[in-house]
């Protein structure tokens, strides 16, 4: 049975510039075509989340600011429910300014604006209201304590939480035995555990995950980029590749991971299912410029080829 999702998290306008390489310090340089579209790790997770079946219900909080209704219109336009999509009187909207080369990688300046405000309390008030969600997904762009409060309420309710820690900032140790699963990519996992994780090299993947597992978490997913994600649970580990594609831009990749991952949760898919279908919708939304303007749909990640999934 398909169960509801509770998205907590940021929601941005990005302006974003392609150009053949990122400036240095100092450097100024000329781009091709500047691209307005809506992002914020929140509202790209809950927007592919949305755009690929899930029943989701987004809780952020926006400027009183043409950012802020494009934004609430946005995700109406997806069916996601805004009920509790706060409108913040005295912070504007957040803007995130992009930069991404020819290889399709970026680089993210974010002012977070409203995105500072959300508070612990206004979060709980959604986490009580929505009292048919299962899982529940966050990310790092708010406050802290917002999170640590939306956990700890959320594990109290039983809900599956699934925590992107992006952007990476310490945690603290009593959130991890709440988590369902945490989606650090291979910087987060860095600053996060200490350990220096490549692709390549499954023994640092696994001290990683180890790490975790020794804080009280069940399942860590490590994503790698256009080498897939690596799961890691007390069953063992398993690098799941992800179908190779040419990027464009990579902006938002993780976010649309984490969107589907929780969709395919939602369907009760198996961990190792859910993580391939993850990096398919991850993979054919690199190929294509922006955030939510590169989320696929249900219909695009069905019809991509099952990648390979190979055991260390
Ligand atoms: O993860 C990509 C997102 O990071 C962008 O949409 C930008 O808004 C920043 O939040």
């Amino acid at each position: 049975m398909v169960q509801r999702i509770l998205v907590i998290g940021s929601s941005n306008t990005d302006m974003v510039v392609k150009a053949n390489k990122l400036p240095a310090p100092g450097e100024t340089v000329i781009g091709g075509t500047f691209l307005m579209n809506p992002g914020g790790k929140g509202a790209n997770q809950a927007v592919a989340a949305a755009r690929l079946g899930a029943d989701v219900t987004f809780v952020a909080k926006v400027g009183n600011d043409i950012f802020g209704k494009q934004a609430i219109q946005g995700f109406r336009q997806d069916k996601i429910r805004t009920e509790f999509v706060f409108s913040d009187a005295k912070n504007p909207s957040g803007v995130a300014l992009i930069g991404v080369d020819e290889q399709g990688e970026n680089c993210i300046m974010v002012a977070p604006g409203a995105n500072a405000h959300l508070l612990a309390y206004e979060v709980v008030q959604a986490l009580e209201s929505v009292s048919e969600a299962e899982l529940l997904l966050l990310q790092l762009e708010i406050p802290l304590q917002t999170v640590t409060a939306a956990v700890e309420h959320g594990a109290k309710r039983g809900l599956k939480i699934i925590l992107n820690p992006a952007p990476a900032q310490p945690l603290p140790n009593e959130i991890y035995a709440n988590l369902f699963a945490i989606t650090p990519n291979e910087t987060e996992t860095k600053l996060l555990t200490g350990i220096t994780v490549e692709a390549h090299d499954l023994g640092s993947l696994r001290e990683a995950a180890e790490w975790f597992l020794a804080k009280g978490l069940k399942n860590v997913i490590i994503t790698l980029g256009a080498k897939g994600a690596f799961l890691y649970n007390e069953e063992g580990g398993k690098l799941i590749a992800a179908p190779p594609v040419t990027a464009t831009d990579t902006t938002a990749a993780g976010d649309v991971f984490n969107g589907a991952l929780v969709v395919a949760l939602s369907e009760t898919k198996s961990l190792s299912e859910a993580v391939t279908f993850a990096c398919k919708a991850a993979s054919i939304s690199v190929t294509r410029m922006g955030a939510q303007a590169s989320v696929p749909t249900r219909k695009e990640v069905d019809a991509l080829s099952l990648s390979n999934v190979t055991k260390p």
